[in-house]
């Protein structure tokens, strides 16, 4: 069976909350006239990325799952649909940069974004739990946020934990990420969906070309490095599910934990 999957790559405004519901609402509509069955949305969506201090982020956050970004995204699950997005979140012990992911009607997952980037640091708790996968009509789904990418071990994980695509909320800033996913998806084995955002905040540049990769390291789709749309492409999940690179070598079982003991001490 083969699920279609949607990349909105969005130009969220900083501090204009009506702005980006409404960009939630025209790329989910998009997303239903295209048939999507799992979408991606950008980190961040709902507030913006380039905080100029912690009130202002603070006052850009929503609860998980009450705030009104995740009702939205809620209610298009509803028919059997799956989508994950970059939440500015809310909660009792800080604000934390989150990814999370509705299926049929409800919040599924909350993973909480483990590596902060620059600035990320000043206004959010870093996450402490590994990356989730969830599974969902019969495939599995792991999740990840933006930064994530540059610690191979992130997906490592989530291909560990059976993830056969790797969902990818981003905000990029640096120019290596959708190049990077490639390989991610290489050495995994897995498909990657990487949703980026585009345009300029406060001085920091984001890069689109959002993209879908498969386990064979291709790149099915790629947008353009400018420009709010959506995009979407049909792939087949269990693919991912051979893990052989040549007839002898299975990317996980070839491992050799053992010698990798010095990877869970600090340097
Ligand atoms: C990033 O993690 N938003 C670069």
């Amino acid at each position: 069976m083969m699920v279609n999957v949607g990349l909105a790559q969005m130009m969220p405004k900083i501090g204009d909350f009506e702005h980006n519901h409404d960009e939630l609402e025209r790329m989910l509509k998009m997303a239903s006239e295209s048939n999507v069955d799992v979408l991606v949305i950008p980190e961040l969506a709902n507030s913006g990325y380039a905080f100029d201090s912690l009130d202002e982020a603070r006052s850009l956050a929503e609860d998980v799952p009450h705030g009104t970004f995740c009702r939205t995204l809620a209610d298009w699950t509803n028919s059997g649909r799956l989508a994950v997005a970059g939440i500015c979140e809310n909660s009792a012990d800080g604000l934390y940069n989150s990814g999370v992911i509705f299926g049929d009607g409800r919040l599924m997952v909350t993973y909480r974004k483990v590596h902060l980037f620059g600035k990320e640091k000043e206004w959010f708790v870093a996450g402490s739990k590994e990356p989730p996968v969830v599974e969902f009509h019969g495939h599995r789904y792991g999740v990840m946020v933006c930064f994530d990418w540059v610690f191979p071990e992130m997906s490592r994980i989530l291909a560990v934990k059976g993830a056969q695509i790797i969902l990818h909320p981003a905000n990029l800033v640096l120019p290596f990420a959708q190049n990077a996913m490639i390989t991610r998806s290489i050495e995994n084995r897995v498909f990657t969906a990487t949703a980026n955002r585009v345009g300029e905040e406060r001085g920091l540049g984001f890069s689109g070309m959002s993209q879908v990769t498969s386990p064979k390291g291709d790149v099915l789709l790629r947008m353009p490095t400018e420009g709010s749309s959506l995009a979407c492409c049909d792939v087949d999940l269990t693919l991912a599910d051979n893990k052989m690179i040549t007839q002898q070598n299975d990317v996980l079982r070839d491992r050799r934990p053992d010698i990798y003991k010095r990877l869970t001490e600090p340097t």
